[in-house]
């Protein structure tokens, strides 16, 4: 494996096409410093001009291989490795889930990325709810995942129980402020295991009378303001509960000064407070991503290819998409 000196900048060209949007990020770096050229949603064209950056200065090409919807990966490893061999220069398959993983350590202003401390890192997004030991850049230890919904699904399908539109989290997170959390008694699921399930608290949402009500007779919302902010905030603060207790309560288990999360669920401020405020009362370190980098981009994509191509990582360009790829 060639070692890049640590000192020396690196640009990736990192396509993100897990779901259904194309985003395209070229990202340069070294050790203590990064700077995006670009960061720009759908067109590869675009990102290359407003970067003003000649596809001969790109050292990397990237893309995510998954896990995604298999027509979408295909799209974007398909341009990335097109690029690579005809520019000929390396291709790097990026984990959709590493680049979440890793985001909390991009930092454009201060840089130092590449020291990834061990830590316990919470994932929390549409399709994934995970916890995983980092030891550091490609060690990692599967602790804990859902074993139904994942959290950002559950505030989807409640904010669509509510008639509230899509996503839902970012409705849910609104609509919650001013409520009162304790309203309801929803359940905290699974608290002993290392796993997570959300499916019973989101069909305890929906047999609450007033909800169930509206599904039975098919009629729009008809909470009124009050009775929809204390659901969401009761439903908000069961999913913070059982990801703050899970989550203090593995890095405690496995001894780690530093707790992160990331991924869609993370742009969430009140789960950011609650968890940074339990990591503080045990005096553990915390970091999140910053928010523009918590939902799926591709700048998350190039600094996952970054590190990883200064470690000297690189892929096969034989190396094919996998929807169901796994993390570790
Ligand atoms: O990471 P992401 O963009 O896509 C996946 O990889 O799945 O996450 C999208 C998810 C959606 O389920 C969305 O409802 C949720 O993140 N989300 C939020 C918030 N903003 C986005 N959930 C709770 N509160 C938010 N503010
Ligand atoms: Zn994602």
């Amino acid at each position: 494996m060639k070692r890049l000196p640590y000192n020396s900048p690196v640009t990736v060209l990192a396509l993100e096409t897990s779901c259904d949007e194309t985003a395209v990020a070229i990202l340069r770096g070294n050790d203590s410093r990064y700077e995006l050229l670009v960061y720009a949603p759908r067109l590869l064209d675009s990102a290359a001009s407003a970067a003003k950056i000649a596809p001969s200065e790109i050292d990397v090409f990237a893309a995510t291989s998954g896990p995604g919807l298999a027509s979408s990966l295909m799209i974007g490893a398909s341009i990335a490795k097109g690029l690579a061999i005809g520019l000929g220069k390396p291709y790097l398959a990026v984990n959709h889930l590493e680049g979440h993983l890793l985001s909390p350590f991009f930092d454009i202003e201060k840089g130092g990325g590449n020291d990834i401390k061990p830590h316990l890192s919470l994932i929390v997004s549409g399709g994934h709810t995970m916890l995983v030991l980092v030891r550091g850049l490609a060690n990692y230890q599967f602790i804990g995942r859902t074993v139904d919904d994942a959290a950002g699904e559950a505030f989807d399908k409640v904010a669509k129980m509510l008639g509230l539109g899509y996503p839902g989290g970012p409705q849910i997170e609104k609509h919650a402020r001013g409520g009162d959390p304790k309203r309801f008694d929803l359940p905290r699921s699974m608290l002993g295991s290392e796993n997570f399930s959300f499916s019973g608290l989101k069909t305890a949402v929906r047999y609450l009378p007033k909800v169930a009500e509206r599904r039975l007779t098919q009629t729009p919302c008809n909470l009124d303001e009050e009775m929809l902010s204390d659901v969401c905030a009761s439903f908000q603060q069961a999913i913070i509960d059982v990801l703050v207790a899970k989550t203090l309560a593995a890095a405690q288990k496995h001894g780690v000064d530093l707790v992160t999360v990331s991924g869609g669920v993370s742009c969430n401020q009140e789960l950011r407070r609650q968890l940074r405020e339990a990591c503080s009362r045990k005096g553990i370190e915390f970091k999140s991503s910053e928010p523009w980098l918590c939902t799926d981009n591709a700048a998350m994509i190039a600094f996952a290819a970054l590190l990883r191509s200064q470690a000297g990582f690189q892929s096969q360009l034989t190396r094919e998409i996998d929807p169901n790829l796994a993390l570790v």
